[in-house]
């Protein structure tokens, strides 16, 4: 039997020469025993037929958002919950930039903006757009959302050019597809992971904001380790320039407020692990408008403590993660201050680094750690970010795998 029998995909066309493709797409998922259902844009319908689409699908056409028999018997967000996966082959750049500012403009786009399922984009459009450097941008926010991406591959174009921007090929849409979907198998299945990245930007002004220079690629490695690992990973990440780890649901958040709304949501969870690097303070009164330069001095800003997410979510009663986890960047004092640090913020782990400028820890790809817990200390490294990552989730694991 197929890997993909019984399952369900939601296939958005969008308008591109690559949509004739996609027929061959439905073909070999239908083949493949998978129910497939579609939405086309208004441009794919001069490309291909709805009428050669639902011959192949069995199934009714999607096309228009404020049809009102569909809304009674089938609304669009119930086309995305009764999916197991979205496909959007294919992807133009239209779309892509559509998909990446959040515009919901008809049924293709708002599905995508309402759906909570994994998307799969398959790009496809002339080689000088998708080089663009407006297509990059925009590439690199889906990818960041948490869109897994297959193509384009290079050839000869439609329009006669030479170089990336053909659609994948169908069968490789397939094996994508397959790979997206295949359950998951690991010593984390079942488990919920919650874990915060980045820096958080405290703004001044609608201009001007106050940051650090936390790279995230420690969470996000961390992030990815644990997805490896079959769990269900929220990433909670304040702005970084990291692309998002595969198979992780991304939350996008600036403050540290934000980021503790975020992380209030994501509860109950298995496993919480706060690698953000949180600013201590805010601007007490954030102007809303810009702070203009009028010849009276500098301004003197007033700053009020942030929340400690950490200690927030490690006392939080019932609600308590099975374990919590924090960092501690230290430049002195190292382990001394991360005992202190595991018995005031109320977690079970700290994992300690010096960050003294020629460690080279942020923004670097090595990192030097020390696992501090009630029983003692573990000094791990230098290790890359991505063997920390590997070995703190393998750690991890084994100690919730007594939990309930
Ligand atoms: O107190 P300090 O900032 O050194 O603590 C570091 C740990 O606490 C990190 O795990 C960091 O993510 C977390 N933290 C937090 N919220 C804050 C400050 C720190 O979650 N406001």
């Amino acid at each position: 039997m197929s890997k993909l029998a019984d399952k369900t995909i939601l296939l958005i066309i969008s308008g591109g020469i690559a949509a004739y493709k996609s027929l061959e797409l439905i073909r070999l998922l239908k083949t493949a025993g998978v129910r497939v259902r579609v939405i086309m844009t208004r441009a794919a319908k001069e490309f291909v037929s709805p009428l050669t689409v639902a011959s192949l699908t069995g199934e009714k056409v999607h096309d228009e958002l404020f049809n009102l028999t569909d809304e009674i018997e089938m609304g669009h967000i119930e086309l995305s919950r009764a999916a197991d996966l979205l496909v959007v082959a294919p992807a133009t750049a239209d779309l892509m930039a559509k998909m990446a500012h959040g515009h919901a403009d008809d049924l293709a786009s708002t599905t995508l903006l309402a759906t909570d399922k994994q998307v799969l984009i398959a790009p496809a459009m002339n080689v000088r757009m998708w080089t663009h450097a407006a297509t990059a941008r925009n590439l690199a926010k889906l990818k960041r959302d948490g869109a897994l991406v297959i193509g384009p591959n290079e050839g000869e174009m439609a329009c006669g050019e030479f170089g990336p921007g053909r659609m994948a090929e169908p069968a490789e849409i397939v094996v994508a597809i397959e790979t997206a979907l295949t359950s998951k198998t690991g010593a984390l299945v079942g488990k919920k992971v919650l874990i915060t990245a980045g820096p958080t930007r405290e703004a001044i002004d609608p201009v001007r904001y106050i940051s650090n220079h936390s790279s995230g690629k420690q969470g996000y490695a961390i992030a990815e380790a644990a997805a490896r690992l079959g769990a269900d990973v929220a990433l909670v990440s304040g702005p970084v320039e990291v692309p998002a780890p595969a198979g992780v649901r991304m939350v996008a958040v600036q403050s540290a407020v934000d980021m503790l709304a975020a992380c209030e949501r994501e509860l109950p969870c298995d496993i919480a692990i706060f690698a953000a690097a949180v600013a201590d303070w805010r601007v007490a009164d954030e102007a809303t408008q810009k702070i203009k330069k009028d010849g009276k001095g500098v301004p003197a800003l007033k700053f009020v403590e942030n929340p400690d997410i950490l200690k927030t979510i490690a006392k939080r009663g019932s609600q308590r993660p099975g374990l919590v986890v924090g960092f501690a960047a230290e430049t002195e004092n190292l382990i001394e201050n991360a005992r202190d640090k595991l018995s005031k913020k109320g977690c079970d782990l700290i994992v300690a680094n010096d960050v003294s400028k020629d460690k080279n820890v942020f923004g670097g790809d090595q990192n030097s750690v020390h696992l501090v817990t009630a029983s003692g200390v573990d000094n791990w490294g230098p290790l890359s970010k991505h063997d920390v990552a590997q070995r703190l989730m393998g750690r991890l694991a084994s100690l919730v795998k007594g939990q309930p």
